[in-house]
């Protein structure tokens, strides 16, 4: 095992076969030393800085069906909620004051927001807070759209890949959504000149080590700058509200071999791992990651944004959050820095 991580840190890639072996046999003291090189590794990049990104959460309308999130369109216990540009432009003011430089755009696949209104809400961004990066998190579109919203100042993209593997993206998914379109989305997204996030969630319904292991080869060949990963969280009005969470120990070592594959990639501590442990934010900087998400979006519609259940800080305010998170960081001895916060050794953009 030590050996298999040996080579991981040396080389920064292993086969299928040995990833496969690693995730279905590590223990905690392998867990250990892969947390030790991946710190070093950390370090190495980006110090024991963290970098914080504002998120605003400015729709829950979706028009797809998946079947582990809280927000799919067959949700009828879902309240719905948009947030208008003034209201956009007020989380930003409130976050740059707070020390923020990056706004994460995040919303459900929500048709009301055409493209030319997606376009006018970045520009006014832009146009207010030049210094700051903007991050779309809005779903699938196609080529042009992304080209749009580039063109109008957008910096970067995240967008899940959820799972390498098609049969298991097609058990999580409607037939109708297509895994090929949502990878070819993420290539396109990349050669547009976006610093590119995809991810994953840990321990979702059907998944298997070798899906991970796929997934490890996945980002290797995609190089994205960013890498979102978390427990999958069942969600009580989904079709999947009785299948089992994905676990902290699982998700950590993920973190783990994320930083040895991409040494230079950015990568969050998610709401979703605070959400399964309390100190889960902590142990995933501790075991590779650099990012953290504090929420922007007004206290009025947090809790109408529940991609799965109990999802921590949906009562705090953004001033809270930031104070919370940035108590928390410096506890493990990490400091959280006032900066963009850009990828280190990868321009793109
Ligand atoms: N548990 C954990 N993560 C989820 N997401 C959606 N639903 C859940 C859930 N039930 C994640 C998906 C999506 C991101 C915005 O949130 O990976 O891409
Ligand atoms: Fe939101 Fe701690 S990060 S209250």
């Amino acid at each position: 095992m030590r050996e298999l991580i040996d080579k991981l840190y040396e080389n920064t890639v292993l086969s299928k076969e040995e990833y496969r072996y690693l995730i279905e046999n590590f223990s905690p003291e392998v867990s250990e030393y892969l947390f030790e090189k991946a710190r070093e590794i950390r370090h190495r990049y980006y110090g024991h800085d963290v970098y914080v990104r504002g998120l605003i959460e400015f729709t829950n309308y979706c028009k797809n069906d998946c079947y582990y999130c809280g927000i799919r369109c067959s949700n009828r216990n879902a309240e719905r909620y948009r947030l208008s540009k003034d209201d956009i432009l007020l989380c930003c003011r409130e976050g740059y004051a707070l020390g923020f430089r990056t706004f994460v755009l995040q919303g459900g696949e929500d048709t009301y927001f055409t493209d030319d209104k997606i376009v006018d809400i970045i520009r006014a961004v832009k146009t207010n807070y030049p210094d700051c990066a903007v991050t779309l998190s809005i779903g699938e579109k196609e080529h042009d759209s992304y080209q749009a919203f580039f063109d109008a100042g957008a910096d970067r993209y995240l967008l899940r890949h959820e799972t390498a593997n098609n049969n298991h993206y097609a058990k999580l998914h409607p037939e109708k959504l297509s895994p090929v379109h949502r990878k070819n989305c993420l290539y396109d997204l990349k050669k547009i000149g976006y610093q590119v996030g995809c991810g994953f969630m840990v321990g979702s319904p059907y998944q298997t080590s070798e899906h991970l292991a796929e997934d490890m080869l996945f980002l290797k060949a995609l190089q994205p700058h960013m890498v979102g990963i978390g427990p999958f969280i069942a969600q009580h009005d989904t079709p999947f509200k009785n299948m089992s969470n994905g676990t902290l120990a699982l998700t950590l070592f993920m973190l783990g071999l994320i930083r040895l594959t991409l040494p230079y990639v950015l990568l969050p501590s998610t709401t979703a791992l605070g959400t399964i442990h309390p100190l889960g934010r902590e142990k995933g900087i501790l075991a590779g990651a650099n990012v953290v998400m504090p929420n922007l979006s007004p206290v009025a519609v947090r809790k109408k944004y529940m991609l799965y259940d109990n999802k921590i800080c949906t009562g705090d305010e953004a001033a809270e959050c930031k104070n919370c998170l940035q108590a928390r960081m410096k506890s493990i001895g990490y400091n959280v820095v006032t900066s963009r916060g850009d990828c280190k050794t990868m321009h793109n953009a």
